[in-house]
């Protein structure tokens, strides 16, 4: 009994009880465990949770504990998950920005020249201490903002040795961090200049050289791919994830952010982790979502800053859809580390309630990354990850706008 501390008169607690057991589908309020007057039970040991619940049914073994801390005041959420984020890369972007302003499309921008390629170069050019110093700026500002699992994506080097460079700046900040780092290989963000005109054999040369190399050094969890109308094809996008399926690696995938080429279909039968972005997905492909366990993945940000449409998360929600909500912070769509304000933006810009918010920030987004069995919810066996909000009611995180204290 040594190692238990125990926490009490935590004024709201979230366990999201409800949501684990219905695997993240059509949450509503009573599925978030919303326990006022709260106690937890924690194994400091292991840091996982042993008891939650009611402050008057703790256990009569668990009311003396020497170690105990209050939490009077205090609303406890699971700690935030961000489960789609671009988060090396070197440069800016703020050109594009002032373009698509000037009425050009992101496609245009990158058809001439800019967007993704122009952080390839920079983040060519950057040495790994660089990288390495901004992510980990990078990173003390998601954990401001209540994160403390988080992926990485590389698709900025698009060389072999600039993407397993990124690959061992994520495996520094995972040393360094008290964060839960999730490591996603990405080199078909864009055909690199090197194969301009042959994103064939690009794709060749990712299956045959680039995949085993990573997949050697265990670097990498998924691996993930933009099917767009000028990046890759569902059909190169099957290749590739054929090969990564070889190699040991969990699919993700970008699709129909712009354009709705089949890449969800294809995810899905491929049993994807998550399908990213969405905005212009089918009415075919919500259903498939609804039967399917692959975690939608929307990125209200990316919207908000393209000008473009927001994705349909009603109608994914209400078709039995996990569905996820993240930043997708990168320099190009989404320069913004504030989960909690694409809470804010779903719920008004895309109807979406507060319980499928929170649960979309937390269990869904930790499904996304097959982390739900360690975070995401408060229960028994879980890890002691736990976002407090110095406030009434949980309801204060999309309410907020972003200013999370
Ligand atoms: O998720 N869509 C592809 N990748 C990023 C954008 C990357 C960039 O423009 O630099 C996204 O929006
Ligand atoms: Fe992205």
């Amino acid at each position: 009994m040594e190692a238990l501390v125990l926490y009490e008169e935590i004024s709201q607690l979230l366990t999201l009880e409800g949501v684990v057991q219905k695997k993240g589908r059509r949450p509503v309020q009573s599925d978030l465990g919303c326990v006022e007057n709260a106690c937890m039970v924690v194994n400091a040991d292991d840091n996982l949770i042993v008891w939650t619940g009611k402050g008057t049914d703790l256990p009569e073994t668990y009311k003396n504990l020497a170690h105990r801390f209050s939490g009077k005041g205090q609303v406890w959420i699971p700690e935030l998950v961000e489960c789609h984020t671009h988060l090396i890369y070197g440069g800016t972007r703020h050109h594009d920005f002032a373009l698509r302003c000037e009425g050009q499309t992101y496609q245009q921008i990158a058809a001439a020249g800019g967007g993704i390629l122009t952080t390839m170069n920079a983040t060519r050019e950057a040495p790994p201490e660089l990288l390495l110093e901004q992510a980990a700026k990078d990173l003390a500002r998601f954990q401001k903002f209540g994160i403390g699992t988080l992926e990485i994506k590389t698709g900025y080097g698009l060389t072999l040795e600039s993407e397993l460079r990124a690959l061992e700046v994520i495996r520094a900040l995972s040393d360094q961090a008290a964060m839960i780092l999730v490591p996603t290989f990405l080199p078909a963000h864009a055909t690199p200049p090197e194969y301009k005109g042959r994103t064939d054999s690009y794709v060749d040369l990712i299956c045959a050289e680039w995949l085993p190399e990573v997949a050697k050094t265990g670097l990498a969890k998924f691996f993930d791919v933009f099917v767009e109308d000028g990046y890759f094809s569902p059909q190169q996008a099957h290749k590739l994830f054929l090969c990564a399926l070889d190699h040991g690696l969990k699919l993700k995938l970008h699709s129909d952010q712009f354009t709705s080429l089949g890449g969800t279909k294809l995810g899905i039968e491929l049993g994807a982790f998550s399908i990213d972005h969405l905005d212009h997905i089918s009415k075919e492909d919500i259903r498939a979502f609804g039967e399917s366990n692959t975690v939608a993945v929307l990125l209200p940000g990316a919207s908000l800053f393209t000008g473009t449409p927001y994705p349909p998360a009603r109608a994914l929600i209400d078709a039995g859809a996990r569905v996820a909500l993240s930043t997708d912070y990168n320099p190009g769509t989404c320069p913004s580390r504030n989960l909690p304000l694409m809470t804010t933006i779903a719920c008004t810009q895309m109807k979406m309630t507060v319980p499928e918010a929170i649960a979309a920030v937390t269990y869904n987004a930790a499904a996304a990354l097959d982390l739900e069995d360690r975070v995401g919810s408060l229960i028994a066996g879980k890890e002691f990850r736990v976002c407090t909000l110095d406030t009434d009611s949980y309801e204060a995180l999309p309410y907020c706008f972003g200013e999370l204290e």
